[in-house]
């Protein structure tokens, strides 16, 4: 079959192959699938680029992709859940990654049936952005009439974030570029500001949450816009101690991440705050509150590109862009 493979730490073009590679079989709680959809995320080409070898270690040539949506065509004997043919997806588990290619073998586990009421490209768009937004709103204990702050609420996350917030009852303030204000707001959000003309901590103040998306400035800004007592809950900023202990990294790295992050402890401190950083898992429990979002049509897919396996770097360097309109698609059979 044929597979996208991560040959070596670097530039995308270089280091990216598409290979033909064996066929997995599958194990006794495994299922195997076609995949029909894949998506990308910006961890992808931050593997390859080589910005997380301390977490993520590969063997080359390594597997690459988390998103996916297809049909289990084989499944070990202990898989009960699914049957052949059912129309699947999923945010694999991070030791077993290998979505841009035409077939996968994973943990039953973590695959559920894909909403009924969206086509696989669609599907293959909402796991890990999805997983990633319910977790971090669990983390900040979102509930209705909330006032959340949604950084970039046109990029993969913000466009479902909205979505769920909304749907979750919150109050939601997003920012985005000019060229996205009108289609961002078709999402719901009841506030779009225009980072290139607004300034959004002049406009969402006394907020409850603040998504961060961005990291960098972002995560520091954000207890300048919190209330007392709120959440600022981070994907792109700096790790938090729990978060940096459970990836098992040492007590030196540690420290130095806590040096760095002082600044935001200080800040969480004077506000009464917390700052958490969330790194998604695959929950397949998570997974079925979202399907049950989208098929009652709470929730949209929202896709800017579909692309084939064969241009797959194209598609990752679309997502290296940092200016994609929702989710980018690698369609096998989409
Ligand atoms: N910790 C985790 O488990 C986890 C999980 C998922 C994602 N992440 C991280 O979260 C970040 C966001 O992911 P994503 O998938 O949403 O990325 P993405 O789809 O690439 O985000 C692109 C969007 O960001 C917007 N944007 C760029 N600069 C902005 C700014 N200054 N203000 C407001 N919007 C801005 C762009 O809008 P314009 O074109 O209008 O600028 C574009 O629509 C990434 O760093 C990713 O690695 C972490």
């Amino acid at each position: 079959m044929k597979a996208l493979q991560i040959t070596g730490y670097g530039d995308l073009k270089a280091h990216l192959a598409i290979n033909e590679v064996e066929k997995p079989s599958v194990s006794e709680h495994q299922v195997l699938i076609e995949i029909y959809a894949a998506s990308t995320n910006p961890i992808d080409y931050k593997i390859v680029e080589g910005a997380l070898k301390q977490v993520i270690k590969l063997k080359f040539p390594a597997p690459i992709g988390f998103d996916v949506a297809g049909v289990v065509v084989a499944k070990g004997q202990s898989v009960t859940h699914l049957e052949i043919g059912d129309e699947i997806f999923s945010r694999v588990p991070s030791n077993a990654p290998g979505t841009f290619a035409e077939y996968i073998a994973i943990d039953s586990d973590v695959v559920i049936k894909k909403p009924a009421n969206i086509d696989f490209a669609a599907a293959a768009s909402i796991p890990l952005v999805g997983l990633t937004t319910v977790q971090c709103f669990d983390k900040a204990r979102l509930k209705a009439g909330d006032k959340v702050l949604i950084h970039a609420g046109s990029g993969g996350v913000g466009t479902f974030a909205i979505q769920y917030a909304k749907a979750k009852g919150a109050y939601v303030y997003t920012t985005t570029s000019t060229k996205n204000v009108e289609w961002v707001k078709e999402l719901g959000a009841d506030r779009v500001i225009d980072y290139k003309t607004e300034n959004y901590a002049a406009i969402a103040k006394d907020l409850d949450i603040v998504y961060d998306t961005l990291g960098g400035d972002y995560t520091l800004e954000a207890f300048k816009v919190i209330k007392k007592g709120g959440t600022v809950v981070s994907i792109a900023g700096d790790l938090d101690e729990f978060t940096a202990k459970d990836l098992g990294l040492n007590k030196l790295i540690r420290l130095l991440l806590a040096l760095k992050r002082r600044k935001i402890t200080r800040q969480a401190k004077a506000k009464t705050a917390h700052y958490y950083f969330v790194l998604m898992d695959p929950n397949a429990s998570q997974l079925a509150d979202i399907k049950t979002l989208i098929e009652r049509q709470l929730i949209k897919p929202v896709i800017d590109k579909v692309y084939p396996l064969s241009n797959a770097v194209e598609a990752l360097l679309h997502q290296k862009s940092g200016h994609a309109k929702g989710k980018i698609v690698i369609g096998m059979k989409a």
